[in-house]
């Protein structure tokens, strides 16, 4: 299994403090952004990861993270050029992901979770994880059966079928390239994942666990202010059970 972070993104919800540095560069806490989901990669196994960033700051990202070596993987880099659509990111990382799974992380979504049961047991097909959300207008949203069959997946609905929003990370299969290619442009303009996702869904082929942890898609002002929160909470109180043992 590789890794894929995607960090490009024009971060336009948080101007102004996105207009001279990239989202994923912005403090949460005690680290950048970016730590957070190559964190839940490598706490989830995996060991060769792929960031993809936009041209712009891409020399920060570099200087910032480097070979790898620091976080005891490796890592390589992509440019996308334009933030074409999340799905993308198995376009522009067809060559790293060859014949191997993938598993996506969004760069500003950040999980108090452990994955690693789920990516050590992915064999083929995708698999998406849900998470019961106030807001589910925002996200992909998820639509099941009685028996946590996925009837639908729509993206940013006006009404949403369900409160489970689909999280940034994604499972999947070497085909997510292929798949990726043949999604046209949605109405805003991107080709949008849940297309991607829905290419497997159509042939039996998706998988649905839930997010049992913390789960933060940090890019509006109110929920980068809650992650940053809910570190500082969990670092206060990791410090004082070590102190306390
Ligand atoms: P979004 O939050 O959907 O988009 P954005 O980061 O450009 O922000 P805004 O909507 O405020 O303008 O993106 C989710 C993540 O995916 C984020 O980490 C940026 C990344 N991304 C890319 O790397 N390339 C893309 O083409 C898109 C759309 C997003």
């Amino acid at each position: 299994m590789k890794g894929i972070v995607l960090a490009g993104g024009r971060a336009t919800r948080l101007r102004p403090l996105t207009k001279i540095t990239s989202k994923q560069l912005l403090p949460v806490y005690n680290k950048p952004m970016i730590f957070y989901p190559i964190q839940t990669l490598i706490n989830a196994g995996i060991k060769e990861i792929l960031i993809i960033i936009a041209p712009d700051y891409a020399g920060h990202f570099l200087n910032l993270l480097g070979s790898g070596k620091d976080f005891g993987v490796r890592f390589t880099y992509e440019i996308q050029e334009e933030p074409r659509g999340l799905a993308d990111a198995f376009i522009v990382g067809e060559n790293f992901i060859g014949d191997d799974n993938v598993a996506m992380i969004l760069g500003d979504n950040i999980f108090d979770d452990d994955f690693s049961e789920s990516i050590k047991n992915f064999n083929k097909g995708a698999m998406v994880f849900a998470k019961k959300v106030p807001d589910a207008n925002r996200y992909g949203v998820i639509e099941f059966d009685d028996n946590h069959n996925v009837l639908s997946i729509v993206e940013k609905p006006e009404h949403p079928k369900s409160d489970f929003a689909m999280v940034g990370l994604y499972i999947l299969d070497n085909r997510a390239s292929k798949f990726a290619k043949a999604v046209q442009p949605s109405g805003r303009g991107e080709i949008e994942i849940v297309d991607v996702i829905n290419s497997y869904r159509e042939r039996g082929e998706l998988k649905v666990d839930f997010v049992r942890g913390v789960w933060e898609d940090a890019g509006t002002f109110d929920s980068l202010l809650r992650i940053n929160n809910y570190m500082a909470d969990k670092d206060r109180s990791e410090k004082e059970r070590k102190e306390n043992a």
